[in-house]
């Protein structure tokens, strides 16, 4: 191939020595702990606090159990793969940067682009989790918003507006232009508050556990535990979102694999656990309501520990929402700076140094996605995209190893290809268990994504600046 092919061809990809360097105008703050405190305060949210219930209720049964070991398991072998992935190329962006260096430019794009639906959505998900707590607290109170404005867009049921969910989005947003080691204390204590109010729910729960619920253990067969593991899923989102972090990171071919392992691996166990508890104090045909956790102690009398599990719900679903919006921003920053994307979206400003301008163009478009699209349908969403980007990010190992074996890696992945290809399987597998109106939404996304690539990106790119030709 000769040089001008080369700098012209869709897969033209981009050194990994730049992927790591390059004009990085962010600053190197965040230690282990910080990590992990952001992995797991993006972990436990919405999809243990609201999401279980309809997954009990509709899909799984007691038998929600094995839906969260199943997805465990695929999360798990993902988290290996990004965490090699993070060692080596440890630049902001996630798997966006790792396909540019081991794919080349157009599949780094759709990636990225997918990667854009899942944060968007997720944060917007999130979001609409928060607004279903928090009303349900604010009701307690006797207080209630107006009718039309409790909700996502449903004519028929008379709402047109999630106020709350568009409010705190916009909130977070504002947070978040503050620079990233405010928004990140403001994280620690509230994922801190998060972790205590599971652990009561689980040292209290015990106690009221009959094991009879249990029984039917399968009511809706296997079937029924894989569809539960394609909703569940989302509950595991988040540990990918540490390594949008990296170059903010002390040491990261260390601590990212240890953020990202670590916080996976906590998360894990509190589902299991708080799955098991949960069907065993309300029978599961009884979880379909939009507070499940907070419900269950409702549900055996414990009236004050049900209103702190759901003020510490709330609190829990706000770092999620911090850290993917946080996630958002950073993914933006990476793409604009490869010039596929605006420059408004890296533009770092102000003394907080963070793309404040960028964060809040992604912050209203967030905040228009709570407020009018339900909560099912984006997490739906969420799954089918990130569960694409896990399977890409596996493969995407094998490549590296194959093209570049001597990079220095912090991290490796044991048994490769193996452990990447069941990776991918596994995430293919789930995808298959979503709606078919979701796997149309997921390509309609990506030909407007390819659209603007072609229409953009591809003339914008820096690879086709004279720096990058050898
Ligand atoms: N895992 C995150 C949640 O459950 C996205 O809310």
């Amino acid at each position: 191939m000769s040089k001008n092919e080369s700098q012209s061809s869709l897969f033209r990809k981009k050194p990994i020595a730049v992927s790591g360097e390059e004009r990085s105008a962010l600053k190197r703050v965040l230690g282990p702990l910080d990590l992990m405190t952001l992995g797991v305060g993006a972990i436990i949210g919405t999809g243990i606090f609201v999401l279980t219930g309809v997954a009990a209720a509709k899909y799984a049964g007691p038998g929600l159990v094995l839906s969260f070991l199943l997805a465990g398991l695929i999360c798990a072998f993902a988290a290996l793969c990004y965490s090699e992935f993070a060692s080596s190329v440890p630049a902001s962006g996630s798997a966006y940067t790792y396909s540019y260096t081991a794919f080349g430019e157009v599949i780094a794009w759709i990636l990225g682009w997918d990667l854009i639906l899942e944060y968007g959505f997720a944060s917007a998900a999130v979001a609409s989790g928060w607004s279903g707590y928090f009303q349900s607290l604010l009701s307690g109170f006797g207080l209630h918003l107006p009718h039309e404005l409790t909700s996502a867009f449903s004519p028929e049921k008379g709402t047109y507006f999630d106020i709350t969910a568009a409010v705190i989005t916009l909130i977070i947003t504002f947070l978040l232009t503050r620079g990233v080691k405010e928004a990140a204390r403001a994280n620690g204590i509230m994922v801190a508050l998060k972790i205590i109010v599971v652990l009561i729910f689980i040292g209290v729960g015990v106690f009221y556990v009959q094991p009879e619920h249990w029984q039917p253990f399968l009511p809706f067969g296997i079937s029924g535990v894989t569809a539960g593991a394609a909703t569940v899923f989302f509950a595991y989102i988040g540990f990918d979102a540490v390594s949008t972090a990296a170059e903010e990171v002390k040491m990261p071919q260390r601590n990212l694999p240890i953020g990202i392992i670590g916080s996976l691996a906590i998360c894990t166990v509190l589902y299991i656990v708080v799955s098991l508890i949960l069907t065993g104090i309300v029978p599961y045909h009884m979880l379909n309501v939009s507070d499940p956790v907070a419900y269950a102690f409702e549900f055996v009398n414990l009236h004050g520990l049900s209103w702190i599990v759901a003020l510490g719900a709330i609190t829990g679903i706000t770092t999620v929402l911090l850290v993917m919006m946080y996630g958002q921003t950073r993914l933006l920053y990476s793409m604009s700076r490869d010039g596929l994307l605006s420059p408004v979206f890296s533009k770092v400003s102000g003394k907080s140094q963070t793309p404040a301008l960028g964060s809040w163009v992604a912050g209203i478009v967030v905040a228009l996605f709570s407020g009018f699209i339900s909560l099912g349908h984006l997490a739906e969403l969420t799954n089918i995209g990130t569960l694409f980007a896990f399977a890409v990010v596996s493969l995407g190992i094998i490549v590296l190893r194959k093209n570049n074996p001597d990079l220095k890696r912090g991290f490796r992945v044991p048994f490769v290809p193996w452990i990447p290809i069941l990776s991918a399987i596994g995430c293919v597998y789930l995808m298959t268990r979503l709606a078919m109106l979701t796997w149309i939404t997921f390509f309609i996304w990506l030909l407007i994504g390819l659209g603007i690539y072609f229409l953009y990106g591809r003339h914008h790119s820096h690879l086709n600046s004279k720096s990058f030709e050898k």
